[in-house]
């Protein structure tokens, strides 16, 4: 049984008081023996505060860490997952489509993040997803089996490594794919992992689903065959909506 895991992306959100008063929130009501797993991503200006407040029951990560293998060095404006690890979180996350669209993150960089997250101990959320175009081509299966095979790197087990899948056209957007569009491409992406992985790992590795998911549509999206959870963007920065999202985990 895959364990649902609820995470937040807060992406370029929070000051020092805002991400005190939500991450107290949404700490506030977990408990070490709920039936879903739980994860924060704060932006790293709060990452290592966050991670210092009590925080039971729920994971802490980062959004992203540096490409270079190098745990420290001349590389201006990065954060290496060594530096991530010491500030306190466990998990990151790679491949935001916001990091490959703005910052042109390649397949092979991404899969270079992965692997670095990997090594230093970090469970790692790689996340992968098509464009509108892309969809509108016909060529959603087509990517995300390219995205997953060229970015999941050998060295990724169930235990430390996660999938996202989140359609471009679907962050921050209020529209989400429909049901069997989803379960279509996270079909997809356990086969395509059993082709790299392995099938035993591939069954095991959770799948999340990322895009406008909000309390209103979370059950629906949760019960979708292979999807082992949500990464939350907008909905995640109120406690309030986050739980309720995560309460819609049967
Ligand atoms: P929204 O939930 O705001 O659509 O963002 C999804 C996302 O990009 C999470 O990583």
């Amino acid at each position: 049984m895959r364990k649902k895991l609820i995470a937040g992306n807060w992406k370029m959100n929070g000051l020092k008081a805002d991400a005190k008063a939500l991450a107290t929130a949404i700490f506030a009501k977990a408990t070490s023996d709920m039936h879903f797993d739980m994860l924060v991503c704060p932006p790293m200006n709060v990452l290592g505060f966050v991670a210092e407040l009590p925080h039971t029951g729920v994971f802490v990560g980062a959004q992203d860490v540096a490409e270079t293998v190098k745990l420290n060095g001349a590389f201006t404006g990065d954060v290496s997952a060594h530096m991530v690890h010491d500030l306190g979180a466990t998990w990151t996350l790679v491949g935001h489509s916001e990091r490959r669209q703005y910052h042109h993150e390649t397949d092979a960089i991404v899969k270079q993040k992965a692997i670095n997250a990997i090594t230093e101990g970090l469970t790692t959320v790689i996340c992968i997803g098509e464009t509108l175009a892309e969809r509108d081509a016909g060529k959603a299966v087509e990517v995300v089996r390219r995205q997953t095979r060229e970015c999941v790197p050998a060295e990724a087990t169930a235990e430390n490594c996660v999938i996202a899948y989140e359609p471009v056209w679907a962050i921050g957007t209020g529209k989400v794919p429909t049901t069997a569009d989803v379960a279509e491409i996270h079909a997809a992406v356990r086969d395509e992992l059993a082709q790299v992985l392995g099938a035993e790992k591939a069954e095991n590795m959770r799948i999340l689903y990322g895009g406008s998911v909000k309390p209103e549509n979370a059950k629906e999206l949760l019960n979708v065959d292979n999807v082992d959870g949500a990464l939350i963007g907008g909905a995640s920065l109120k406690a309030d909506s986050f739980w309720a999202i995560a309460e819609a985990v049967k």
